[in-house]
């Protein structure tokens, strides 16, 4: 049996008695499962995983991802294609200089944000392993959207129930500046929709979907669109729905991006080194679909 020891009440909890670097057994990984219903945010202390065992770990819940790196021609890859490389280090494990691309784009991680909600099939979970880290800040924030979602006051819930939003990785990393996209980016970043609210599958509970990457959203004029959600997002983010992770080495966190957003904090980055790997599970279906909305083309 797997201990699991809750953090905050029914949020985040760390879980412990078992090895994921080794393969994991049908029951260990059914109490896993289990487990990852009913909290948002595992933390798995003390995993020692090199770059294949961490993608064999992840693939017991579904496809995995492809690095947005691997778009970009001129890009050479530090991880398997299937790790998206969210650390400081180049190729050569060098930290990367501060007008570096990789280091402007992957600033984008401060902002709240859920992963890969600018793709159409958006992402079910994501598995954050930490090989290196600074002696001080670099914590990584959660907030709890399915708990943000109940305390909202109904007319918002009826106001955003069946609206869909236009997610692009272009407009999370506009709002920093940055827009170093090239053609073939351009094309693949065009922007997707999502709907705004969802129902979880699994645990049958409803959740906020939101993201710095959403800067629309359908039949609303802009102006509206933005403050609704600049608003969500500042209502979600409250202290009370967020546990904020001091790592360690070897932490293997696994958060539900269904349901949650998550932000990393400053830390001096050209100081020391951050090494932090990311496997990410793709989710079944658009979201528009999981929730019965017929999307029309844009
Ligand atoms: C991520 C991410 C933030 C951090 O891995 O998806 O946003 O603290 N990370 O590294
Ligand atoms: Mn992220």
């Amino acid at each position: 049996m797997i201990t699991v020891q809750p953090i905050t009440s029914g949020f985040a909890a760390e879980v412990g008695d078992v090895d994921l670097g080794k393969p994991l057994s049908v029951e260990n990984l059914a109490e896993i499962r289990s487990a990852f219903t009913r909290y948002a945010v595992l933390v798995f202390p003390d995993q020692t995983f090199d770059d294949e065992s961490q993608l064999a770990f992840a693939r017991n819940f579904g496809p995995l991802e492809t690095t947005v790196f691997k778009q970009r021609k001129d890009h050479k890859l530090r991880l398997h294609e299937n790790l998206a490389d969210v650390g400081n280090l180049d190729a050569d494990d060098r930290i990367l200089t501060s007008s570096d691309r990789q280091r402007l784009y992957n600033l984008g991680n401060r902002l709240w944000h859920t992963d890969s909600s600018f793709k159409r099939v958006p992402a079910y979970c994501s598995m954050l392993h930490a090989r290196s880290i600074p002696p001080i800040g670099g914590q990584t924030e959660f907030a709890d959207l399915r708990a943000a979602y109940d305390a909202l006051p109904e007319p918002t819930k009826r106001r955003i129930t069946g609206r869909i939003a236009e997610h692009s990785i272009m407009t999370s990393r506009a709002k920093l500046g940055f827009a170093d996209f090239d053609e073939d980016e351009r094309r693949a970043f065009a922007p997707v929709p999502q709907v705004l609210a969802r129902r979880l599958p699994d645990s049958g509970r409803m959740s906020l979907y939101l993201a710095s990457h959403a800067g629309t959203i359908r039949g609303m004029p802009q102006a509206e669109a933005e403050a609704l959600l600049k608003e969500l997002i500042e209502h979600a983010t409250q202290r009370q729905f967020v546990y904020s992770h001091r790592w360690r080495v070897s932490d293997l966190v696994i958060w539900d991006d269904r349901c949650t957003m998550h932000r990393g904090m400053e830390f001096d980055d050209q100081r020391y080194k951050r090494d932090m790997r990311r496997a990410t599970v793709s989710d079944v279906a658009p979201t528009c679909e999981q929730m019965g909305l017929a999307v029309a083309a844009e």
